[in-house]
């Protein structure tokens, strides 16, 4: 494809939006809060920051530039750049994880479906933490309901990805990203205002570094990457959207101010809440899905507030899990000569 047909993101607000809304998902509301509750808040934060600063940004940088002077999808722009050389089986690797990513990140958003269902058909008063322990293990080893709701939201992200990149992918993000930072500022300023939720923010905010090991370095490495969206051939595919116009720089700063804001505000949205109902911060994967609806049940207003938040976790999802996508419809549509139909379906 030559650089004059290659579709391009309209405005310099589009191409912002798309980004966060790859990066922006669920690894900043459910991952990145049940790891800072483990390794010990603070400490874990700022390692976290300096990964974002030190290795996030100039890779984020390097695949934009990548994806924008290829003008090609993840592989072919890194054939495109160095014909000779074996760089491409990078872009191999990325398409690879992508897929794989993709399994298992639609499987927690199709929960995210099911919890939004649950919130708004207030199913969550009156019961305790063992009852939905309970719940949310009857639910997600059930055989049918995680299919169903996997297989409703892989249609939607079909459906947007159909559409194209400026009528499916940018409109979308353009619309659900501002949503999403609306309820979650929303969602930290309930939180912070409950009696007791300072305890919450202490926690987050004073730093205790006897719980840093060399594992939770790591953890706080691989949770840049995942969150950033890194290494996965999705910021070459959406660099190649990107054009000539806009200041790649300036993009990378706004992406991931946006990414770490959102997971700050994610985490103050939830600690305080936690701490306000004297429930354990160390709850791993189920936290969002156990501990909060359990939190909504005992607060004020946590009718609406459950129905936000589930919907905000399901918006973060759908913009990652679009993005992902891309990455392989895409390099089958450039790669193999597919019609993006084909390809879409395929994946
Ligand atoms: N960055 C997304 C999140 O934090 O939830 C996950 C993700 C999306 C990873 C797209 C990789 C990717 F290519």
């Amino acid at each position: 494809m030559s650089k004059e047909q290659r579709i391009n993101f309209s405005s310099k607000l589009a191409v912002v939006a798309a980004a966060a809304g790859s990066a922006v998902g669920l690894g900043n509301i459910w991952r990145f809060p049940y790891e800072l509750g483990q390794y010990g808040g603070a400490a874990f934060l700022i390692i976290y920051v300096l990964f974002v600063v030190l290795l996030g940004m100039p890779i984020m940088l390097s695949e934009f530039i990548i994806g924008r002077m290829g003008q090609r999808d993840a592989v072919g722009s890194f054939r495109k750049l160095a014909p000779k050389g074996k760089w491409w089986i990078i872009g191999v690797m990325g398409v690879l994880t992508s897929f794989l990513i993709m399994g298992f990140y639609s499987v927690v958003a199709g929960w995210t479906m099911e919890y939004v269902f649950q919130a708004v058909t207030n199913q969550f008063v009156n019961k305790d933490t063992a009852t939905l322990t309970q719940v949310f293990v009857n639910f997600s080893t059930d055989t049918w309901r995680p299919i169903i709701w996997l297989t409703i939201f892989m249609v939607i992200s079909a459906g947007i990805i159909m559409l194209g990149v400026k009528d499916g992918i940018e409109k979308s993000t353009k619309f659900l990203m501002p949503l999403l930072v609306v309820i979650i500022v929303a969602l930290g300023i309930r939180a912070i205002t409950l009696p007791g939720g300072a305890a919450g923010l202490k926690f987050l905010f004073q730093p205790d570094f006897s719980k840093i090991t060399s594992g939770v370095v790591l953890s706080a490495m691989g949770q840049a990457f995942f969150s950033l969206s890194l290494g996965m051939g999705c910021m070459i595919t959406y660099g190649s959207y990107i054009s000539k116009k806009n200041h790649l720089s300036h993009t990378v700063v706004e992406v991931t101010m946006l990414d770490t804001l959102v997971s700050i505000l994610a985490a103050v949205a939830i600690f305080p809440a936690v701490f306000s109902l004297g429930i354990n911060p160390g709850f791993g994967p189920e936290l969002v899905f156990i501990t909060l609806p359990n939190v909504f049940a005992q607060m004020p207003g946590g009718y609406i507030w459950s129905i936000l938040f589930f919907i905000l976790l399901c918006v973060a999802a759908l913009t990652s899990v679009i993005s992902l996508m891309e990455v392989i419809v895409a390099y089958l549509v450039e790669e193999f000569k597919m019609k993006r139909k084909t390809a879409n379906g395929l994946v």
